[in-house]
């Protein structure tokens, strides 16, 4: 997969986002915010971490979750996320500001700053953390303490389409079960840096990690991806990348007979040419206080 894909991928996987997100806790977060911009005389600081593509301030502001005045800075340690974030952002009516930064200016007043950086590097203090897809690719008990150090006292975390170990395709077939145990363990076992590289139940490990953090959730969803025939936008893209994903993970595996294993991607590369193969992958979405 060249870095190209990976940035359409995360394109692609806008839509699929936009139907999966838990209203009822996107509206908890829109009150929770709305609360704090009566509070402040200075703009809304948010903080995403492992913002890709910049889908996240343009949902947010699309939805009119964000304060009028808000200032946000996007952090991704891949710089081809953070260049292709800026194009989204100027496409979607953001202007440069001079300074580095991008600005959306209607009646309302959002400043967007793209960092490439190590998403716990960043310093400063935020009103709202956001991390999306990211807590399942890292050490969550490391990760959550150091992330909400970045939080003022009583700020806000919201954590969605965080992965809870289900991956379902439709029509089943003989091997799905066993493909599915072995793509989530691969999950569960790699490293990074002599650190977890995220676990498969990251999703429902957040009910216990987060107290233990100094966090309190205040409320929780499922955001499930459920993709099916007929595929809009860009999400025959989609499922093929999430295919080559599992395939990547497991080829050559030696709990799987190769043969069986090749047989069955091709059978699942040709639902997806044809518009027949359902994917649904299990998801949380968290928000809470520190
Ligand atoms: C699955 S993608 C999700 C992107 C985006 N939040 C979304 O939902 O479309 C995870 C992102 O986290 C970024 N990432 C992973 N670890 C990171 C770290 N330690 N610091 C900053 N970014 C990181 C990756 O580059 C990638 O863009």
């Amino acid at each position: 997969m060249s870095g190209n894909d990976f940035q359409r991928y995360l394109h692609a996987k806008r839509t699929v986002d936009d139907r999966a997100l838990d209203r009822r806790v996107l509206d908890r977060l829109a009150a929770a915010l709305s609360d704090r911009a009566r509070e402040l005389s200075e703009p809304l600081r948010v903080l995403e971490v492992g913002a890709g593509v910049g889908t996240m301030p343009t949902r947010l502001l699309d939805r009119g979750v964000l304060p009028d005045r808000t200032r946000y800075v996007a952090v991704d340690e891949r710089p081809e996320n953070v260049a292709a974030a800026r194009d989204y952002l100027r496409e979607r009516g953001f202007d440069g500001n001079g300074n580095g930064t991008l600005r959306y200016d209607d009646d309302r007043t959002i400043d967007v700053e793209l960092v490439v950086g190590d998403a716990f590097g960043i310093e400063g203090e935020y009103d709202l953390l956001i991390g999306q897809a990211f807590l399942d690719l890292v050490d969550l008990s490391w990760a959550l303490p150091r992330l909400f150090d970045r939080l003022r006292s009583g700020g806000t975390f919201y954590f969605p389409i965080t992965f809870d170990g289900g991956t379902i395709f439709v029509p089943e077939l003989e091997l799905d079960d066993r493909i599915a145990e072995l793509y989530h363990r691969d999950m569960d076992e790699r490293t990074r840096d002599g650190r977890s590289a995220g676990h498969s139940r990251t999703g429902r490990r957040l009910f216990s990690r987060v107290p233990e953090a100094g966090g309190e959730i205040l409320a929780a969803g499922s955001s499930d991806w459920v993709v099916h025939p007929s595929y809009p936008a860009d999400e025959a893209f989609f499922l093929r990348h999430i295919l080559g994903t599992i395939e990547g993970a497991l080829s050559g595996h030696q709990e799987l007979d190769d043969a069986a294993f090749d047989a069955w991607v091709e059978t699942r590369r040709g639902q997806i040419e044809r518009e027949e193969l359902t994917y649904v992958a299990h998801q949380l979405d968290v928000l809470g206080r520190v």
